[in-house]
């Protein structure tokens, strides 16, 4: 059975999901994802059983009164989903920009499940206003209702009564941690933000996110972080400090949609950090003795 998805969302992580549980520690009481979007991570989290509780957070406040509704009153948004769907018929792509006017009026969470479901590559942009400014794609009509109804269920069944939900800045969600939590972080791409087009509805300063680790760190709070990559020999984002004393993991994140529209076969990698109390309460070998198994997708450094 596939692992359920509700919140169509670029950058969703939801494809490296199964690499990244790899690294989970056994019986965590409570996973935080303070840079949650689609909450990929929480979702597969609580499908392999590998947590018990959860916090997301993300500074995008429609989006996480979505992540309300889905997992709390599921019947609701699954309705006003199906209605506001059904409407478009015959008059797709006028009505789409009507939606988009509503939600920046309203902020309502049902618009923008289907804005982000129409919307071109699923991806969230946001003007210097904080108006969404994403087009339709005008080849489909957003996932259909019955699929999207079934995924919202299921993520409600599996995450009801275990989940808080929080829209403040990540730095908030951290002060709050405990070194019982494993905390998966997922900021803003670096490399992505100015010209490749992740416009999400907030960042982060590089300076103070690194400042935020070391308190981590000083805490013996485990985290994981996703946090560059490269293509081919192409690098993005900023090198983070060596004193932070991280683990660096690639994972074999396929072929870059550039890439293949260049026809070449250069792989992206996406990295993972593992923190050292993450590393202290793992047993790296054994999972890296596992991947042995599939070595076309992973490689690492000390
Ligand atoms: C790369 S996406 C996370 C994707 C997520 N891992 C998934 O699988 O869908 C980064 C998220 O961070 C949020 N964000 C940006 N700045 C933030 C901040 N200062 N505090 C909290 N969240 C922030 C964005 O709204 C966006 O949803």
């Amino acid at each position: 059975m596939k692992i359920p998805h509700p919140i169509p969302y670029q950058g969703s992580k939801r494809n490296l999901a199964a690499q990244i549980l790899q690294y989970f520690p056994d019986n965590i009481d409570r996973l935080i994802e303070p840079f949650a979007g689609s909450a990929s991570i929480s979702i597969a989290s609580a499908f392999y059983f590998k947590a018990n509780n959860f916090v997301i957070n993300d500074i995008n406040e429609p989006l996480t009164q979505l992540w309300d509704t889905i997992i709390n009153n599921p019947q609701s948004i699954i309705n006003q989903y199906h209605e506001i769907w059904q409407g478009q018929h015959g008059n797709e792509e006028k009505y789409y920009y009507g939606i988009r006017e509503k939600f920046n009026e309203t902020r309502k969470p049902e618009y923008l499940l289907f804005l982000l479901a129409k919307c071109v590559k699923a991806a969230v942009r946001y003007n210097a206003r904080g108006d969404f400014n994403q087009s339709p794609d005008k080849r489909r009509l957003g996932r259909n209702p019955q699929m999207m109804g079934d995924d919202i269920l299921r993520v409600s069944h599996l995450l009801k009564n275990k989940i808080k939900i929080f829209s403040a800045d990540y730095s908030v969600t951290l002060d709050n941690a405990t070194a019982n939590d494993l905390v998966y972080m997922d900021p803003p791409y670096q490399g992505t933000g100015q010209n490749g087009g992740f416009n999400y509805a907030g960042n982060i300063e590089f300076e103070n996110f690194i400042a935020s680790l070391i308190e981590l760190n000083h805490k013996n709070i485990p985290y994981i972080l996703s946090f560059d990559g490269r293509t081919g020999d192409k690098t993005f984002g900023n090198p983070l400090p060596d004193c932070l004393h991280l683990t660096k993991i690639e994972m074999n994140a396929g072929r870059s949609s550039q890439a293949t529209l260049l026809n070449r076969k250069e792989i992206t990698y996406e990295v993972l950090y593992l923190s050292p109390s993450l590393v202290s309460k793992i047993d790296l070998q054994k999972v890296m003795a596992k991947q042995l198994y599939q070595p076309e997708l992973f490689a690492t450094h000390g």
